[in-house]
């Protein structure tokens, strides 16, 4: 894949020599068109270095368009990506205007354009940047991001630019679906996040879960050419593009949407981490505090997994198991409790699992394991979709070949 990877002039640049790695590694053809305020925030000896290619910059470069012009740089690329994108350009892009190089490709592309805005909260709520990501959203340009997170100018709010492992796969993933993915024409269902357990209109019980992994999951199927729908608990985390979303909060939504989506479904995937249990009775009022300790009472939560799993011609399903201990042992006994055909272990606790951007884990299946050594969750994502789908095609296959019948001349 060729990507044209336009910088801009915003502290995230500094990340920008590592998106390129990050889009090499997964095979792409990477030219850099910088503009000049990008490079107060990064060299150009290093993005060189990097990408393999002479760095563009200037529209009048008379040796550099002599060697390919901005016009066949713009018919070259199968993505233009810009990460990161600071308000001006996407400003720039919306009024139609070209003075630099980068605008003048963005205009001569038939390519699908992404920008990876990165900017201060503020900037990125302002009315006018909004409209204009809205303008640009009808003109189906994708925006990836921004994340919610501490800025370089120690305020906290959505404007981080997303991480460029996440930029790197949601790119190949908007060029997938060219009939080359692994999941092309199927229907892939995944839980991702926590769920919340009201207890009042201001308690609720919850856990560490922050939906990483779901929404890698979500991607990593998506790249593959799968049509998606990710049903997520309340999360921290950017909607995937070209994902449908399904938002919830108890355990009890996320089973009605998981039903409500699983019909169609060729393969169930649930990451999220449900609620068990549920207090009995969601009080009405906020209660209030005395001297005395006081006790919940709950009941079980619908169990999601199984549910689907037990459905009379369920989707390929697999479960997570997240256990402190005896992963291995814990989670084989879910995978047979709950008739899954995989389920994926992985440790978690205070180093691990929740919440990081890493993950180990070791797939289960009825015969078979496979383990998978920390890497992070959007490259273990991609690993587990590759080996879901190839256990997937497997069954389907034995479940659509002609039983044989022996005819015996003995009897
Ligand atoms: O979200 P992150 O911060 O990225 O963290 C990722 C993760 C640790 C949450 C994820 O990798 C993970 O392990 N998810 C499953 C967490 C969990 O609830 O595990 P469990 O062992 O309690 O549940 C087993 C399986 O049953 C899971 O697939 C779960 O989605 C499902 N389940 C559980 C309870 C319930 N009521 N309904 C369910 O469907």
């Amino acid at each position: 894949m060729n990507v044209v990877l336009g910088i801009t002039g915003g502290i995230a640049a500094y990340k920008a020599p590592d998106l390129v790695r990050r889009l090499r590694e997964r095979g792409a053809e990477v030219q850099i068109v910088m503009t000049s305020s990008a490079e107060e925030f990064v060299t150009r000896t290093a993005l060189q270095a990097v990408s393999g290619k002479p760095i563009r910059s200037n529209l009048w470069d008379k040796e550099a368009e002599a060697a390919m012009s901005h016009i066949e740089l713009a018919r070259w690329a199968d993505m233009v990506l810009i990460a990161p994108a600071t308000a001006e350009v996407m400003a720039r892009i919306v009024s139609g205007g070209a003075p630099d190089l980068l605008t003048t490709i963005c205009l001569a592309t038939e390519a699908p354009i992404a920008l990876a805005p990165a900017m201060n909260h503020v900037m990125w709520s302002n009315p006018a940047t909004q409209s204009n990501r809205e303008v640009l959203e009808e003109r189906g340009i994708h925006i990836i991001g921004p994340e919610v997170g501490s800025q370089a100018c120690g305020e906290t709010g959505a404007g981080r630019m997303l991480k460029t492992d996440l930029i790197a796969a949601t790119v190949f993933n908007l060029t997938g679906g060219k009939g080359e993915g692994l999941l092309e024409g199927r229907t892939v269902v995944v839980t991702a996040g926590p769920t919340r357990e009201a207890i009042d209109p201001v308690r609720y019980i919850t856990n560490r879960s922050s939906g990483k992994m779901g929404y890698a999951i979500a991607s990593a199927a998506a790249a593959q050419g799968a049509s998606v729908i990710l049903v997520s608990g309340p999360v921290n985390v950017s909607e995937p593009p070209g994902i449908d979303m399904v938002n919830v909060e108890s355990a009890e939504e996320m089973y009605a949407a998981t039903h409500e989506a699983i019909s169609d479904a060729d393969i169930f995937i649930a990451a999220a981490a449900v609620a068990d249990y549920r207090p009995t009775d969601i009080l009405q009022q906020k209660i209030k505090k005395n001297n005395e300790g006081m006790s919940l009472e709950l009941v079980r939560c619908p169990d999601i997994l199984a549910s689907v799993a037990a459905l009379d011609a369920p989707p390929f399903t697999v479960g997570f198991a997240a256990e402190t201990e005896n992963v291995i042992r814990y989670a084989r006994s879910k995978l047979e409790k709950k008739k899954l055909d995989m389920i994926v272990a992985n440790r978690v606790g205070r180093d691990c699992g929740f919440d990081y951007d890493e993950n180990t884990a070791n797939a289960l299946w009825c015969d078979g394991e496979k383990a998978f050594p920390k890497s992070s969750k959007v490259d273990l994502a991609r690993k587990l979709i590759e080996l879901v789908a190839e256990h997937f095609y497997a069954v389907s296959a034995s479940e659509t070949q002609p039983k044989l019948t022996i005819i015996s001349n003995n009897d």
